[in-house]
């Protein structure tokens, strides 16, 4: 059984259990772990320490921002969960997005991701608070510390990119970080 923030019922978490069986089910059959993945961030890195607005409460469901640049592929996941996120209306979107992060870590071998359910969804959160790919390490500090994230957390958490590739009609880069993309080990700190 998931561990939860104490407001969450054991409704809920029966319905996460079952949420995430379904989900694995999905990302093996359609092979999207990293596009899961990319969404689960994406939510996630919106977060803005100062004002404590942003960050994975749901918002990616918005088609404004799916059309943000940065998100430029996301509204496929958001396609491909949600005729299972129709099975499960009382869950959350924003907890459901980064259920759905946790699955593709797992199921591509990644190590298990604790789960805390209990976001409640929330407004869209302003744009441009994503990292621009074409700028330098300067940039993804400035980037990084706005969610009060530090050096270290940048370099560990840009080790997701184990999994995935670039699509160029998506960021104008092409190809993958990693022999297998599918797979989730330490090959991305290796290349
Ligand atoms: C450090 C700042 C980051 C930058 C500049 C960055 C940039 C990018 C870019 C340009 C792509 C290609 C998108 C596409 O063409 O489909 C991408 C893909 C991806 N990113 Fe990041 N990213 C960052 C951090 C992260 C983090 C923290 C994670 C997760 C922990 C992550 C997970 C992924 C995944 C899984 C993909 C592959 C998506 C796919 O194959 O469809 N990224 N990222």
């Amino acid at each position: 059984m998931v561990k939860a923030y104490p407001t969450v019922s054991e409704d809920y978490l029966k319905a996460v259990d079952k949420a995430k069986r379904k989900l694995r089910g999905l990302i093996a059959e359609k092979n999207c772990a990293p596009l899961m993945l990319r969404l689960a961030w994406h939510s996630a890195g919106t977060f803005d320490v100062s004002t404590k607005t942003g960050g994975p409460f749901g918002t990616m469901k918005n088609p404004a921002e799916q059309a943000h640049g940065a998100n430029a592929g996301l509204e496929i996941a958001v396609r491909l969960l949600e005729p299972i996120k129709e099975q499960f209306p009382t869950l959350s979107y924003a907890d459901f997005y980064q259920l759905a992060g946790v699955v593709a870590v797992e199921v591509t071998g990644g190590p298990d991701v604790p789960f805390h359910p209990g976001r409640q969804d929330k407004p869209e959160p302003p744009q441009g608070r994503l990292p621009d790919a074409t700028q330098g390490s300067d940039h993804l500090i400035q980037v990084f510390s706005t969610q009060c994230l530090s050096d270290q957390d940048i370099a560990a958490l840009s080790g997701g990119h184990t999994l995935g590739r670039c699509h160029k009609d998506r960021c104008g880069f092409e190809g993958a970080w990693t022999s297998n993309p599918l797979i989730f080990d330490k090959s991305y700190f290796n290349f």
